[in-house]
């Protein structure tokens, strides 16, 4: 475990120190706290009325942003035009199944051969109930949902770092979260009786919580004494027959205390982690798909963004295409809905501050890795349905069960979801290594992990052409400075994307990004 001496001095330590002690739930849980993604505010594309004035826009990146650009722009009457560097749509929302082909920059070309109807979400994989534009196009695209188990009480936490008894092997969650509430009550509740808030609130309130005291840990008897409950998981299940269930015993405190699995409980009770949680039927690149069948033609695939340029009427956007074609789209108005990682390469004409504001943010560095499985023996085996392992292994963060397919054969398990430099040091394996050191820890948790390992695809965003990173990740300084720069046109080039968001690292964020410019370029255009 990283030593608590290792942070806060920066944001970037802290995050990666909440990775390490709970994995990325915590890890995601911080990042909420941080401001990295607070509440989504639009729950519907902006009205564009009053005519597109027989203008025209070009839109660079058929990701979530510039797909929902170039849906509403069109839609308006706008003439479009969407061009995409690679052979398909979606950017990071994007879902591995058979026959996709992958290569990272200076690695091998992996290609996908999980079984017909299996997949992974490579990049983003659960919506927040809260993220309004992503549901909007869902329902109205007609791409159906199903709930992400994203807190799982049944889940293990494997904590190999802590010391005691209770560390170095799979510890379910419930147990955990019940013991230490149940404990912490208790000791509250035996300070109170023993004056401890006698000076500091009246006797009405002091009993009062005394009563949320008992409530919360399930205290009993005039001790307010933790002895266990059924919500930590029985000895023995209740069924039919004689014999009663039997419950099961609180590990000791000290224990708990020791194995430091207490770090996991607060990660998934963010804003944007709380149940209920949403992922897409057959994947994530499900609503691509759907932007895609409505723009036909007006998406230009294989076509790779050279340069931009601009004069005070028009812009003007150089490309190769996929068969070395060289050729050009002038425009009214473009959107550039590539990340920054990738456009502040291209040769673009902006003011000198716009192009530095481009490099002020950095972009995560993020691994994750799919393994499907033969049997879902977490299912069978362990009444384990969806949800998180929780891991303290850095290069391993969290082991996660799939929420779709349920009872069904096979599975594809994520094998581990790292950040920071964890996931540099993981992305320089092998995709064979990679998968052995995700193997190997899966292994401690589950005994079936190894010999159902069938298949993998893994994937090192910050690795990944057209991409070059997970998500934007800003500093205080560059909100405040590059950020609003960065929000506003420069001359007729405006920028979409989740990066120009208070919800990066969300679809939601590149959605209500994309609202806010094609909003703007509409009144301008309507002056
Ligand atoms: N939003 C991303 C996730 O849920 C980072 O994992």
């Amino acid at each position: 475990m990283t030593q608590p001496s290792a942070f806060p001095p920066t944001r970037r330590m802290f995050l990666e120190h909440l990775a390490g002690v709970g994995g990325t739930p915590l890890l995601l849980a911080g990042m909420s706290a941080l401001g990295f993604g607070i509440e989504a505010r639009a729950a519907a594309p902006p009205p564009l009325t009053g005519g597109a004035k027989g203008k025209s826009v070009v839109i660079l990146g058929a990701g979530v942003a510039g797909l929902t650009s170039a849906y509403e722009l069109s839609k308006a009457g706008y003439h479009v035009t969407l061009l995409e560097a690679r052979d398909r749509v979606g950017g990071r929302s994007y879902s591995a199944r058979k026959g996709v082909r992958q290569k990272e920059l200076g690695g091998e070309e992996q290609v996908c051969d999980f079984d017909d109807g299996y997949y992974i979400n490579c990049g983003p994989w659960r919506i927040p109930y809260w993220h309004r534009g992503y549901l909007h196009y869902a329902r109205t695209l007609g791409v159906g949902v199903e709930l992400f188990n994203n807190d799982n009480d049944h889940s293990y936490i494997q904590f190999d770092k802590g010391s005691g008894p209770l560390a170095g092997k799979p510890i379910r969650k419930q147990e955990v979260a019940a013991d230490v509430r149940g404990y912490a009550a208790e000791i509250l509740a035996k300070q109170i009786n023993q004056g401890a808030l006698d000076e500091t609130m009246s006797k009405g309130d002091r009993e009062l919580f005394l009563s949320y005291l008992r409530n919360e840990g399930y205290l009993t008897g005039k001790d307010f004494k933790y002895i266990g409950t059924e919500g930590r998981g029985p000895e023995i299940n209740p069924g039919a027959g004689l014999n009663p269930p039997v419950d099961s015993k609180p590990h000791p405190l000290s224990d708990l205390l020791q194995s430091r699995t207490w770090a996991t409980l607060q990660s998934v009770a963010g804003y944007d982690q709380q149940r209920t949680m949403f992922e897409p039927i057959g994947g994530m690149d499900q609503l691509p798909f759907a932007f895609a069948r409505h723009l036909g033609p007006i998406i230009r695939k294989g076509h790779v963004v050279e340069k931009i340029s601009q004069t005070p009427d028009k812009v003007t956007v150089a490309y190769k295409d996929a068969k070395g074609q060289h050729g050009t789209v002038v425009a009214d108005y473009c959107i550039a809905a590539i990340p920054l990682s990738v456009l502040k390469t291209i040769d673009m004409q902006v003011s000198p501050a716009f192009k530095q504001a481009m490099s002020g943010v950095s972009y995560a560095l993020v691994g994750k890795i799919g393994i499907q499985m033969k049997r879902r023996f977490w299912e069978e085996d362990h009444a384990i349905y969806g949800g998180h392992v929780y891991y303290d292994d850095p290069m391993i963060g969290s082991i996660s069960l799939p929420s779709t397919g349920w009872l069904g054969k096979k599975g594809v398990v994520l094998g581990y979801y790292q950040f920071g430099s964890p996931a540099a040091q993981v992305s320089a394996k092998s995709h064979k290594d990679r998968l052995a050191l995700a193997v190997a820890a899966g292994q401690k948790v589950f005994p079936q992990y190894a010999e159902n390992a069938e298949k993998s695809f893994s994937i090192a965003w910050h690795r990944v052409p057209f991409n070059m990173g997970g998500w934007a990740e800003w500093s205080d300084e560059g909100r405040k400075t590059a950020y609003p720069l960065l929000n506003e046109p420069d001359g007729r080039i405006y920028l979409a994307g989740e990066h120009l968001s208070y919800l990066t690292g969300w679809q939601e964020g590149g959605i209500e990004s994309a609202w806010q410019q094609i909003g703007k370029i509409h009144k301008r255009v309507n002056a």
